[in-house]
């Protein structure tokens, strides 16, 4: 089983236009390592997807350092995006073998068994237009999966989608996570979100500080409407109100 080491160091990003700079992270250290499911969450604007884009190396930091390792090589990355991106022109089985670095009858299997996870083995040879918004997504989390990465990182994957799918699908990824044993890092503006996931959160405020970094010690699965849940909830959003009040 594989597991990626994330360290982050003294992390700042400035993103400079002609009238202004704008700090999107500022001061960012932490490291994650093992079968984690870490969540970052904080407002709209604080940074969030400006730090998976770090991470990911479709941005570069303005300052600091990023290692995502796996053992002694470097780690293998996952994304999956807002929404789905999948190529259109392409059927959904072909949409995953598009991706992957070889070919050959073990390397179909492996997509059809992801295909298989997400309970959509019966669209394999559709198009992408004949799908839902949440069955292309499921596709896309399929897709990030079947490539085998050690760290899976997604930005607001379900934020797109209606209440009951975002259900369905939250209960999917953390099946998924439990049984490939992955590193995932996840972007969230939904505090519940998080708290139903997560092994622990990163909380970032405006200006990408990050200002808490705290473990959630609930057993899984974790029922959304359950009082645990609530009060931890309650919890995470009572520190995002003091901080919004010693900003002001
Ligand atoms: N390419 C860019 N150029 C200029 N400013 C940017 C760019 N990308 C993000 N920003 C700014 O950086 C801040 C953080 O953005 P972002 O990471 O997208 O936040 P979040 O994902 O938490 O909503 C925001 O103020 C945003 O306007
Ligand atoms: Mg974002």
């Amino acid at each position: 089983m594989t597991m990626a080491t994330i360290k982050v160091q003294d992390l700042r990003k400035e993103f400079v236009t002609d009238t202004s700079t704008v700090v999107a992270i500022e001061n960012v250290s932490f490291e994650v390592g093992g079968h984690e499911f870490v969540s970052v969450v904080g407002p709209s604007g604080c940074g969030k997807s400006t730090l998976l884009n770090i991470l990911s190396g479709i941005e570069s930091a303005t300052r600091g350092t990023v290692d995502i390792t796996e053992g002694d090589r470097k780690a293998k990355l996952g994304y999956v995006f807002q929404s789905a991106r999948l190529l259109p022109w392409r059927s959904v089985i072909d949409n995953l073998l598009f991706v992957q670095s070889s070919r050959g009858p073990q390397v179909r299997a492996r997509c059809e068994r992801y295909l298989d996870m997400v309970q959509l083995s019966h669209t394999a040879k559709q198009y992408p237009g004949q799908l839902s918004g949440g069955m292309q997504q499921r596709v896309g989390i399929a897709r990030a999966f079947s490539i085998e990465p050690d760290l899976l990182l997604m930005d607001e994957p379900f934020s797109h989608l209606d209440a009951i799918t975002a259900r369905s699908l939250r209960r999917e990824l953390h099946v998924m996570w439990q049984e490939t044993g992955k590193t995932v890092l996840f972007v969230t503006h939904d505090v519940s979100e998080a708290v139903e996931l997560s092994t622990r959160i990163i909380m970032l405020a405006k200006g990408g500080r990050l200002v808490a970094d705290l473990p959630v010690e609930l057993p899984f699965p974790r029922d959304p409407a359950s009082d645990a849940v609530a009060l931890a909830r309650a919890d995470l959003l009572r520190r995002f109100e003091s901080l919004d009040l010693l900003a002001t």
